[in-house]
């Protein structure tokens, strides 16, 4: 197996390994790899939906969502989807998956199943890196602040998506979403200082309105994005990737328009996040 980084501080590719057979050893160098890189990159992958399913089983536990429209066949399998029709796509926007939740899904497995001929690229960026880059000053800013984070505003009947052409391909517009974590987590397995705000979900920061809360927030999503924090991943046929939404945010590029994009995303379960 051989790691090989994708930008300074974010992402890595790993090469030498079919997901479909991984396990044991192999399984925990992939975890403590993304865990560590926030996102990992795997290449000329046979990854049938069983495989994917079982990989996802073999990791830990499945979290069902409950916007995406889900597979048929495999309802653990959400899919990310735009037809060449459709303008809007998901998850066209700075953010981390989940964060709206008691107990945040620790990440997703993306699948490539077809891919326009040319864009659709994911970014992340990581959530360490971030951490590091603020001043020290900033750093003491924020230390104990907790923040609220929802979904409401983006899934709900009146919420964003539903003004656009996605809103009709998304479900539980009457699901209410809310949850308090700490601005700073610490990485549940690393130890990791990771910055846990993000500007899709993140409303305000406890104790203050939202116009109180953004420019301090602001702040923190400007040195999140500086470019040495922040990898690109370009799909191809057989590509898979798997990132920790604790240690990074990922944006997806929809520059794409009249072709169509669809993924296969499964969500592997978290755990409650400390400072
Ligand atoms: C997402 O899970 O937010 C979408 C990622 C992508 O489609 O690249």
């Amino acid at each position: 197996m051989q790691i090989t980084p994708m930008s300074p501080r974010c992402g890595v590719e790993i090469s030498g390994v079919q997901l479909a057979n991984a396990d044991g050893e192999v399984m925990e160098a992939i975890k403590q790899a993304i865990y560590v890189h926030g996102v990992a990159v795997f290449r000329d992958q046979e990854f049938s939906p069983e495989d994917h399913i079982a990989f996802a089983r073999r990791w830990g536990g499945i979290d069902i969502n409950n916007y995406f429209p889900l597979n048929e066949a495999y309802p653990e399998i959400a899919l990310v989807r735009k037809s060449a029709e459709q303008t809007t796509n998901i998850g066209g926007a700075w953010h981390t998956d989940h964060s709206y939740d008691q107990v945040p899904a620790m990440g997703s497995i993306l699948v490539a199943r077809t891919l326009p001929p040319k864009g659709g690229d994911t970014l992340y960026a990581h959530m360490g890196a971030a951490y590091d880059s603020l001043s020290d000053e900033l750093k003491q800013e924020i230390e104990g602040l907790e923040a609220f984070h929802t979904a409401d505003h983006v899934y709900k009947a009146d919420g964003i998506y539903a003004q656009t052409d996605m809103g009709s391909d998304l479900r539980g517009q009457d699901l209410k979403t809310g949850a308090v974590h700490p601005i700073v987590i610490r990485h549940p397995h690393t130890g990791q200082k990771l910055l846990y705000v993000n500007s899709a979900f993140t409303i305000n920061i406890v104790g203050r309105t939202r116009d109180e809360s953004l420019p301090l927030l602001q702040r923190l999503y400007d040195a999140a994005l500086l470019p040495d924090n922040q990898c690109r991943l370009e799909w191809r046929p057989g590509t898979v990737a798997i990132w920790d939404n604790r240690t990074t945010w990922h944006n997806a590029i929809n520059d794409y328009q009249g072709y169509a994009r669809e993924m296969h995303r499964i969500t592997l379960s978290g755990e409650a996040l400390a400072a």
